[in-house]
């Protein structure tokens, strides 16, 4: 009899050696003379447990991690083909209890399903969002995804549903629906664990929001960075055209949605929506004066959604198991649930998906065990380089658009670094200015000149000169690159520089220099 057994196919996997251990597994197989159905899934998101590998069993999926390549005899030894026992099993997949204190929604389907089968995708409920799209007027599936509460996962929050009636207000020969796959915030990963885990689901979500809105073309901007994330979203948009859930026919409804993926050129700011549609066009990456908006006047000039992954990939879920099903998750004007990834200094990374509302702490200590040094948490910084740094006197705030605005931070695209008690945060401050230098696309003076000026003056700080002078240079230049820059790079560097002086003044010292 076949054993399946499946083991991560996931790019953090891969880092940590799952390669290795499909091929060990495999080997060991053959060896053996045992059948063997070797999946290649997405990772579960408990990157501390990674690899980890899962055996299909008559009672559900067991876990054994994390696996290396020289456990594998052991495993076999053990008969862990029939969940036999063994120093890395965990018993249950779905019983660790880092995963089953979830609300998975969005990442329902990643670490679960063989990402390349269009039919075990529609065996896991894939596709019946978009069925249920189809029996609906577009009016009603806009009005589905208005009613949900879903708000942008990119990082500037906006009602989706507002900006997808926009697009269906236009009249134009021509509509796009494009993903901003861009990914470019440090500590975020939630994006490519969506596209190398359950590529269909966005896959799914942008037809759905070309049907909504009478677009025909999408188009996926991915970073070149992941060239996991690039094949399997390939893979995934061949098989749906195969299927014909893509192309000229969808479902036979006979309306058309054609997908194509398009490579990022490598900039921070490709993945602001203007510089993302400029790209698109073949030209430089460089921010668009607004108005007009996207949705108005965006690529080619003609009306465009600008959605994330996560938001795209989140819709399948609301049109399916309904708008209040959805609205019902959250908090406040925060609803439904948000992939949280934990990185940096913490013990067990990973993505955590819940309901808005939980505290920061409880996603530090309770999933994330604390940080990997076992030193105290200094500092976290929210919603990536352009986030502010939350201290710990801050860390029972809950994890909600406005709660954070309210104790001046952002939860941005949901990525959380953390930083134990020998970060330096005059340091990390420098870093924010010169992370805003390097990556300007220079078309407005405030950041593309302040930046640079940023750097030298807490190098001055730093070198204790002039030090009470300069930090009020400092805290002017924030406030001129805030009111003055023209888009979110330039006017959210401050937040972490404007963060760090405010809560941990006492490292605005003069330092020996290295
Ligand atoms: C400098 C900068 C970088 C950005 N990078 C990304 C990114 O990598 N991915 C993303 O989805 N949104 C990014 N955004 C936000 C986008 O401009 C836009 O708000 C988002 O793609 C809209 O999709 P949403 O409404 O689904 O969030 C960035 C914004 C700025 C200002
Ligand atoms: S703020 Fe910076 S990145 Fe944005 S338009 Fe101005 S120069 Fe370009």
């Amino acid at each position: 009899m076949s054993s399946t057994v499946y083991v991560p196919r996931d790019a953090g996997a891969l880092s940590l050696g799952a390669g290795e251990v499909a091929q060990a597994i495999s080997r060991e197989a053959s060896a053996r003379g045992l059948e063997l159905r070797l999946v290649r899934n997405g990772s579960r998101g408990a990157y501390w447990l990674e690899p980890l590998v899962e055996v299909a069993t008559a009672g559900g999926r067991l876990a054994y991690g994390p696996v290396m390549p020289a456990d594998v005899p052991g495993l076999y030894a053990a008969d862990f083909l029939n969940g036999g026992q063994h120093p890395l099993a965990l018993g249950p997949t779905d019983s660790i209890p880092w995963l089953a204190s979830q609300q998975r929604l969005t990442f329902a389907r990643v670490g679960v399903v063989d990402p390349t089968s269009v039919a075990d995708y529609v065996i896991h409920g894939g596709y019946q969002g978009l069925r249920r799209a189809l029996s609906l007027g577009l009016e009603a599936i806009v009005q589905a995804v208005s009613d949900s509460g879903l708000r942008g996962r990119g990082g500037a929050a906006f009602p989706t549903g507002i900006k997808w009636k926009t697009v269906l207000e236009q009249r134009a020969a021509q509509k796009y629906v494009t993903c901003n796959a861009d990914e470019g915030d440090s500590g975020t990963f939630s994006d490519r664990m969506v596209m190398e885990g359950d590529p269909l689901s966005l896959v799914e979500g942008m037809t759905i929001a070309g049907i909504a809105v009478g677009a025909t073309q999408g188009y996926i901007y991915l970073r070149a960075e992941y060239p996991h994330a690039y094949r399997s979203l390939n893979h995934a948009i061949a098989a749906a055209y195969q299927a014909r859930y893509l192309g000229a026919d969808v479902m036979g409804s006979g309306k058309r949605f054609d997908l194509e993926v398009r490579l990022g050129a490598g900039a921070y700011i490709c993945g602001e929506e203007t510089s993302m549609l400029e790209s698109l066009e073949g030209k430089r990456g460089e921010v668009r004066v607004r108005p007009p908006l996207p949705a108005i006047k965006g690529l080619f000039g003609q009306p465009t959604i600008v959605n994330n992954v996560i938001t795209l990939a989140t819709v399948p879920t609301i049109l399916h198991q309904g708008a209040e099903f959805y609205k019902n998750f959250g908090m406040g004007k925060s609803r439904g649930t948000l992939p949280v990834q934990l990185a940096g200094n913490i013990k067990r990374g990973g993505l955590v998906e819940r309901a808005f509302g939980l505290s920061l702490r409880e996603l530090l200590y309770d999933y994330g065990g604390g940080s990997a040094s076992g030193r105290p948490i200094r500092a976290v910084q929210v919603g990536g380089p352009l986030g502010a740094y939350v201290p710990a006197s801050q860390f029972d705030t809950a994890v909600d658009y406005e709660a954070l605005a309210g104790i001046g931070a952002m939860l941005g695209h949901g990525g959380i670094v953390v930083f134990d008690d020998t970060v330096d945060m005059a340091r990390m401050a420098r870093y924010a200015m010169e992370f805003c230098a390097v990556e300007s696309c220079g078309k407005c003076t405030p950041c593309r000149i302040g930046s640079t000026r940023g750097v030298e003056v807490i190098d001055r700080i730093l070198d204790g000169v002039e030090s009470e002078r300069n930090v009020q240079l400092l805290e002017d230049l924030c406030e001129t690159m805030l009111q003055g820059s023209l888009c979110g790079l330039g006017g959210m560097t401050p937040f972490p520089v404007q963060s760090a002086l405010k809560h941990f003044r006492e490292d605005f010292r003069a330092r020996t220099r290295h």
